[in-house]
């Protein structure tokens, strides 16, 4: 059996897939299985998730890369403190790719591959019923981490993606996802492509004492 501190820390964020290496439809239900024992409040168990693969993920890329191509989304605006972070981390993205801070359209190309799931062949988009609130998008997210981490127990890569949510109606349309769902974030899903070099990033985190308060005395 793998250790989890080993999956946790093998785990990163995968810029790049093999597009035609397909993902065996059982690694995806193993993985959606235990994903489903993520704790929930009152075991509401509020994720909603929609998996696409082949002509109909390719029709789904299709048009949100029309959709994005006119004109990319408006980044979601940060507190200032969190800035920097963001910053940093466009550095190192786009600096594994040999785009420079200023060069707009190589960075424009890059940010494109968003809306066709950086290549993966398995896309999904995950949601929640629009009347349920943060507590509950906390236990979606507990889902979604515990899937994307039997995932990458698979072999798996895998990139959550808040930029899929930039177009939620030609999502609903194109996956028949219902009115009453939010949709929160997208999921690539696939194999890594080794010659890629934003794959290899670690990307730092903070210093404990930064995000965790022990209080004993
Ligand atoms: C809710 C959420 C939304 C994200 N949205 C995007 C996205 O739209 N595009 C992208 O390239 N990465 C996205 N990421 C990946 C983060 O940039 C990444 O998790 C973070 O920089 C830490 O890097 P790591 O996952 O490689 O450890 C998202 C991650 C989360 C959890």
């Amino acid at each position: 059996m793998t250790e989890l501190g080993d999956v946790v820390r093998g785990r990163r964020s995968t810029r790049m897939f093999l597009r035609d290496k397909a993902v065996p439809r059982e690694l995806l239900d193993e993985a959606v299985s235990l994903a489903m024992r993520a704790p929930s409040n009152s075991n509401i168990q509020p994720w909603r998730i929609f998996i696409t693969s082949g002509p109909r993920r390719d029709r789904l890329v299709e048009a949100l890369l029309e959709e994005a191509s006119v004109e990319l989304p408006v980044t979601t605006g940060l507190p200032e403190a969190f800035l920097p972070l963001r910053r940093d981390l466009g550095a190192l993205v786009y600096g594994s790719m040999g785009i420079r801070r200023h060069d707009a359209e190589a960075r424009r190309m890059a940010q494109l591959r968003n809306w066709e799931f950086f290549r993966a062949p398995v896309g999904a988009v995950v949601c929640m019923h629009r009347d349920l609130g943060p507590v509950d998008s906390l236990g979606v997210g507990m889902f979604l981490q515990t899937l994307v981490l039997a995932l990458t127990e698979r072999g798996l890569g895998t990139c959550v993606q808040v930029s899929i949510a930039a177009y939620p109606e030609t999502l609903r349309e194109q996956l028949d996802i219902p009115d009453e769902l939010t949709v929160l974030c997208g999921l690539a899903i696939g194999y890594p492509d080794p010659t890629f070099p934003g794959n290899y990033l670690a990307v730092p985190r903070n210093p404990v004492e930064n995000n965790v308060v022990f209080l004993d005395s």
